[in-house]
């Protein structure tokens, strides 16, 4: 796929053709760069591209053993061996199926004592494996990525976030209840994210036609903080149709 510099808009015609445009993406950048650093994102939007992933890989056609992962985020506080933590969910949904070296996965340890020390320790992390080569991202329906919600400002790097009213709403989905949905997370900032060469996101369904149109066309604003893409070099925003209805 040719991409000009800035953002460029792919428009898939439903949720399965997103993924497997994205699938195409990802597995060619690791085909470029076998040892790739991957930024990876959970939640409903990526669970088809890892599906492609795992099914390319199946097929032979993508080694995943030399890449180096960083996830966006995980709920704070959580276990790992909850169902519903993030560092669950990529070992069920992708790590598990494929062949990566678990020593090179990184996820932001729900279960850390010093939750601001270990966001401190992630970010290092991050810089010593030479920056992100291509980060994966989903789009709340608040606008926000990663964690990082609408503020007055936009959040610099990793740290210990309180969830919005809006997204432990989206997520609750995933729990039993909504008492369950932790209050906080730790996330990658920002600018964390806009220091990656390059950037996949994804957005399906009608119900992110609104934000999408805002993180693209509206201003470039923290209420909005998908909007700060808008000035990042090298990103592909994949939709599917219903995603798309507001451009
Ligand atoms: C997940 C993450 C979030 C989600 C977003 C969309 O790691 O960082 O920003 O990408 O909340 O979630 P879904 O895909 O469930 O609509």
């Amino acid at each position: 796929m040719k991409a000009s510099v800035g953002l460029n808009i792919v428009v898939a015609e439903d949720y399965d053709e997103m993924s497997k445009i994205a699938a195409e993406l990802v597995a060619g950048a690791v085909a470029e760069k076998p040892d790739a650093v991957l930024g990876l994102a959970t939640g409903g939007t990526p669970m088809g591209l890892y599906k492609e992933l795992v099914g390319l890989h199946r097929a032979g056609a993508a080694d995943f053993s030399r890449i180096t992962t960083f996830n966006l985020d995980e709920y704070y506080p959580i276990q790992k061996t909850n169902e519903q933590s993030y560092s669950f969910f990529m070992n069920e949904n992708l790590f598990n199926h494929i062949n990566v070296d678990f020593g090179r996965v990184h996820i932001p340890d729900g279960e850390a004592k010093d939750p601001e020390a270990e966001c401190a320790a992630y970010e290092a992390r991050i810089a010593a494996g030479g920056s992100i080569d291509l980060q994966v991202l989903g789009l709340g329906v608040n606008g926000h990525i990663g964690f990082n919600e609408p503020a007055d400002c936009f959040s610099a790097a990793t740290s210990l976030v309180n969830l919005t009213q809006s997204t432990i709403d989206a997520n609750k989905r995933f729990f039993e209840s909504e008492a369950q949905v932790p209050r906080q997370a730790l996330t990658m900032g920002v600018k964390t994210i806009m220091m990656a060469r390059r950037i996949l996101m994804l957005a399906s369904g009608g119900a992110k036609a609104d934000i999408v149109r805002r993180f693209i066309r509206g201003p470039v604003t923290p209420q909005v903080p998908a909007s700060a893409l808008q000035l990042h070099r090298r990103v592909t925003v994949v939709l599917d149709r219903a995603a798309a209805a507001g451009l």
